[in-house]
C-alpha cells in the first residue's frame, strides 16, 4: 500500500498524578491517499489520542508519525504548526466555532493563522469561502452567529473551516456526535463527497455505526491497540470476535 501517513510503534502515556495512562501502546497504522478510515472502539479506547498525535496536536511518548514522508514529531514547533496549518484540516470539540463571529468569519478564521507561506488576497479567501458554504448550503446564512444556527448547519461551517486551507487530510472527531439521524446522514454524505469528488483523506472517530457504510477502512480501537479487518465491527464493539 502506498503510505500516505505511517506510524510506528506510536506510544502514549500520561502520568495522572501517580498513576499511568497507557493510552497507545505500540501502533503501526499505515493510511493510503484518499482512504476513508473510521476508528470506532470504547470510551477510553484511545481514539482522540491516536488522531490527535497523528495530526499533530499531542506529541507522542515514543514511536513515529510520518505524512508523506515528513516525520511530524521531529519538526520543531513552528514548522509543525506551519504543517499542519497546510496540510490538516480539524473537526475537533475542543476547536468549536467562535460564538462571537459570524458564519464567514468562522470559515475564514484558520487563513488568518496560517503563518507561513504567500499571502493570499483578502478577496479571494472570501470567494473560496463563500464557495464552500455554497456548497455546503449555508450561503444563506453567512451573516448568522453560531447561537442562531442548528446543530447540522454548525458542523457544515465547522466542515468549511476545515476545508478552507485546502489540507489534504480531514481529521473529525465525533463530527456527528449529538445529532439526530437525518442530519448525521447528510453529514456523512458530505464526507463522502469530499472524498470521493475531492480526493481527500479522511480520518473519522465515531461511536456512530452509520459511518461503517461509507468508510473504506475501519478500524477498532481497544486498550491503546488497533484492530484492522475485524469481520464484523459490530460484533467487535460489543466484546466478541476482535483478536489482539
Ligand atoms: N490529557 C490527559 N491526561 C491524562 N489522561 C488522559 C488524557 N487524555 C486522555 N487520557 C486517558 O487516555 C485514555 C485514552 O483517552 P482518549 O481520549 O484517547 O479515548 P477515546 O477513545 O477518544 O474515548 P472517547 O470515546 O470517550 O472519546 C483514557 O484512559 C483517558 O482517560
Ligand atoms: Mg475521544
Amino acid at each position: 500500500m502506498n503510505a500516505f501517513i505511517q506510524t510506528q510503534a506510536l506510544k502514549k502515556t500520561y502520568q495522572l498524578g501517580d498513576q499511568r495512562v497507557e493510552a497507545l501502546r505500540g501502533i503501526e497504522l499505515t493510511i493510503a491517499q484518499s482512504d476513508f478510515v473510521v476508528f470506532m472502539g470504547h470510551s477510553g479506547s484511545g481514539k482522540t489520542t491516536l488522531i490527535s498525535t497523528i495530526g499533530g496536536l499531542t506529541r507522542p511518548t515514543e514511536g513515529s508519525v510520518s505524512i508523506e514522508g515528513t516525520d511530524i514529531w521531529r519538526l520543531n514547533d513552528r514548522e509543525l504548526s506551519a504543517f499542519r496549518n497546510r496540510k490538516i484540516g480539524f473537526m475537533f470539540q475542543s476547536f468549536s466555532l467562535l460564538p462571537s463571529l459570524n458564519v464567514l468569519q468562522n470559515v475564514v478564521m484558520p487563513v488568518i493563522f496560517r503563518k507561513n507561506g504567500k499571502r493570499e488576497k483578502t478577496d479571494a479567501i472570501r470567494e473560496r469561502a463563500l464557495s464552500l458554504l455554497a456548497g455546503l448550503e449555508m450561503k444563506k446564512k453567512i451573516d448568522a452567529h453560531p447561537s442562531e444556527l442548528s446543530g447540522g448547519e454548525q458542523r457544515r461551517v465547522a466542515i468549511a473551516r476545515a476545508l478552507i486551507n485546502e489540507p489534504d487530510i480531514i481529521l473529525a472527531d465525533e463530527p456527528t456526535g449529538e445529532l439526530d439521524i437525518r442530519t448525521e446522514r447528510e453529514v456523512i454524505e458530505i464526507f463522502r463527497a469530499i472524498n470521493s469528488q475531492y480526493r481527500k483523506t479522511i480520518i473519522v472517530v465515531s461511536h456512530s455505526l452509520s459511518w461503517l457504510e461509507s468508510a473504506k477502512t475501519v478500524i477498532i480501537m481497544k486498550d491503546g491497540l488497533m484492530h484492522l479487518d475485524v469481520p464484523d465491527p459490530v460484533e467487535a464493539l460489543m466484546g466478541r470476535a476482535c483478536r489482539p
